[in-house]
C-alpha cells in the first residue's frame, strides 16, 4: 500500500518502446469478490490485480467472517463458508465505494445486512438510490440509520425493475439478489459492461438463471439455491489497456499492449483510428505506433458500454491537448467529472468547461510542474501529460493511482519512461 505522502517524479519527452502486459480488471474483480459471498465454499480467483482496492475488498470480507488468502501468481482464495456477519463498516466503505456491492449478496444469503452508505468522490455525489429502489421492489425493507443502510427481507420476490439511468453497481447488486428471489425478475436499462457480463456468467456457472447477458435487458429466473464453483479468472482491465494505448499515442514510440480483449476496447480503438493513430489489432494484443505528432482532433462523448468509457475521458482529454486543433468532450455519465482540467492546465494545457462540455485547445507544448492527483483516472491523465512535458513533473497523492493501477511506474519504466516513486 502506498504511503499517503508518496509522489511520482517524472522526466518527460522520452518515447516509449516495448510491451506492456495488462492486469486483471479492477472493476471485474470487485463484483466477483462480492459474489464469492454466495459461493459458500473456497473459490480461487485468478488474474487478480494487486491494487489497494482488491486489498480493501478482502479486508471487508474478513471483517464479515470470511477468509481471503493472497496466493502466488496473482490469485486469491476466498473462503466465505464461515462468513456470518453481514455488516460493512463506514471506515472501509468510505475508502472504496465498491464495498457497497456486498449489499446484494449479503441480502441474498442472510436476508439481512447493514452496509454503510458510500461517501461521495472527487467529482461529486454518486447516489445509490437505484440500488435501494431496486431492492425494495424485490421485497427488501430498507431504512437509513446513522449513515447506514439497514436492510431486511422476509421473502425475496422477483419483480420488473427499470433503472432510470444505466448503473453498473446497481445492476450487480440487484442481479445478486434476484437470482435467489422467488419468481422472475426483469431488469430494463441494465448495464452491459464486460465486468457485469463476467459477473453474470460466473453466477450462471453457480446455477443462476440469467439471460440477456451483454444486453440492456436481463431476465432472471429465481432459483432455490446455488452450487459453489472452484475458480474464476478475472477478465483483462480494458481501462488500464486504454490508458496505455492513449499514453503511447500521446508520448509517441511503438508499444505492444498484451493480454487484452480487443472487442472490449472497440470505441476507444475507433476514436484512436479517427485521430490518425497507427494501430494494429491482434487476437489478444494491440500494436500502436505514434510519433506523438499529426494527431487529428477528435470530439468524443462518454457513454455506457459499448460507448466511449467515462474512465478514459481524462486520458483522452490529455491526448487532445496535442492534437492539430480544438476538440470537445461531452461527459454523459458524471456531469462534473472534470477535476483534472485545472491540473492539466498547470502543465500548459488550455481547456475550458462550458456546461459539462470540455473545450480543448490543441497543439500544446507541455512544461513540467507540480500537480496533484484527485482520482484514479485523472492521475493517469496527469502521468501521460508528464511523460509528454518538457522537464520534470511531480504528481502528489499517488495513493489514488495505486487504487486502480497495478505497479504503473514499473510498467512504464519497462517501456522507457523516466518515472520514480518518491517518499
Ligand atoms: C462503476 O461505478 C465503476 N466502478 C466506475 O469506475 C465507472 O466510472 C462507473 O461504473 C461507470 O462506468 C466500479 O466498477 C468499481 P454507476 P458505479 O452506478 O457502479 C448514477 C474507476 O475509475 N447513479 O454505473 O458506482 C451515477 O451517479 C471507477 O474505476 C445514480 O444516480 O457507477 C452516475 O452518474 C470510477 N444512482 C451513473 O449513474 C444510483 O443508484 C453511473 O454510475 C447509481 C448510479
Amino acid at each position: 500500500r502506498s504511503a499517503i505522502m508518496d509522489y511520482f517524479e517524472i522526466k518527460g519527452s522520452k518515447k516509449l518502446y516495448g510491451s506492456v502486459k495488462v492486469s486483471g480488471a479492477k472493476n471485474a474483480v470487485l463484483p466477483l469478490m462480492a459474489a464469492s459471498i454466495l459461493n459458500k465454499k473456497k473459490i480461487k480467483i485468478l488474474n487478480v490485480p494487486t491494487l489497494s482496492d482488491s486489498i480493501t475488498m478482502s479486508k471487508l470480507i474478513e471483517e464479515m467472517g470470511g477468509d481471503v488468502k493472497f496466493d502466488s501468481d496473482n490469485s486469491i482464495i476466498v473462503d466465505s463458508s464461515k462468513l456470518n456477519n453481514p455488516y460493512a463498516p463506514y471506515d472501509l466503505v468510505k475508502t472504496m465505494r465498491a464495498s457497497f456491492y456486498v449489499l446484494g449478496p449479503l441480502l441474498a444469503r442472510f436476508k439481512k445486512a447493514k452496509v454503510s452508505l458510500p461517501g461521495g468522490c472527487a467529482w461529486g455525489p454518486r447516489p445509490v438510490d437505484f440500488h435501494l429502489e431496486g431492492l425494495k421492489s424485490l421485497g427488501v425493507k430498507i431504512s437509513i440509520e446513522n449513515g447506514y443502510v439497514v436492510a431486511n427481507a422476509k421473502q425475496l420476490v422477483g419483480n420488473k425493475i427499470h433503472f432510470p439511468k444505466i448503473s453498473v453497481g446497481a445492476t450487480g447488486n440487484i442481479v445478486m439478489v434476484a437470482i435467489l428471489a422467488e419468481g422472475t425478475t426483469t431488469i430494463t436499462n441494465a448495464a452491459a459492461e464486460p465486468e457485469i457480463q463476467q459477473l453474470c456468467k460466473m453466477l450462471n456457472k453457480m446455477g443462476a438463471k440469467i439471460s440477456g447477458i451483454g444486453s440492456n435487458t436481463l431476465s432472471i429466473e429465481g432459483v432455490k439455491s446455488l452450487k459453489p464453483i472452484k475458480e474464476v479468472s478475472v477478465i483483462p482491465d480494458r481501462i488500464e489497456a486504454g490508458t496505455f494505448l492513449i499514453a503511447a499515442a500521446a508520448v509517441g514510440g511503438e508499444v505492444e499492449i498484451k493480454n487484452i480483449i480487443p472487442e472490449h476496447l472497440e470505441s476507444v480503438i475507433n476514436c484512436l483510428l479517427k485521430a490518425n493513430i497507427d494501430i494494429n489489432i491482434k487476437d489478444n494484443s494491440i500494436n500502436i505506433k505514434s510519433d506523438g505528432k499529426n494527431i487529428l482532433s477528435t470530439n468524443i462523448e462518454t457513454n455506457e458500454y459499448p460507448g466511449f468509457p467515462t474512465d478514459l475521458q481524462a486520458q483522452w482529454m490529455m491526448l487532445m491537448c496535442l492534437a492539430d486543433g480544438t476538440s470537445t468532450i461531452k461527459e454523459n455519465i458524471y456531469y462534473d467529472r472534470f477535476t483534472h482540467i485545472m491540473e492539466l492546465n498547470r502543465l500548459g494545457c488550455n481547456i475550458k468547461l462550458e456546461d459539462s462540455v470540455a473545450i480543448i485547445e490543441g497543439n500544446k507544448n507541455l512544461i513540467g510542474a507540480d500537480v496533484m492527483s484527485t482520482d484514479i483516472r485523472a492521475s493517469a491523465a496527469l502521468i501521460i501529460a508528464a511523460l509528454c512535458a518538457e522537464g520534470t513533473t511531480t504528481i502528489s497523492r499517488v495513493y489514488h493511482i495505486d487504487r486502480g493501477y497495478n505497479k504503473i511506474e514499473k510498467k512504464l519504466t519497462d517501456i522507457g519512461a523516466n518515472i520514480i516513486r518518491k517518499k
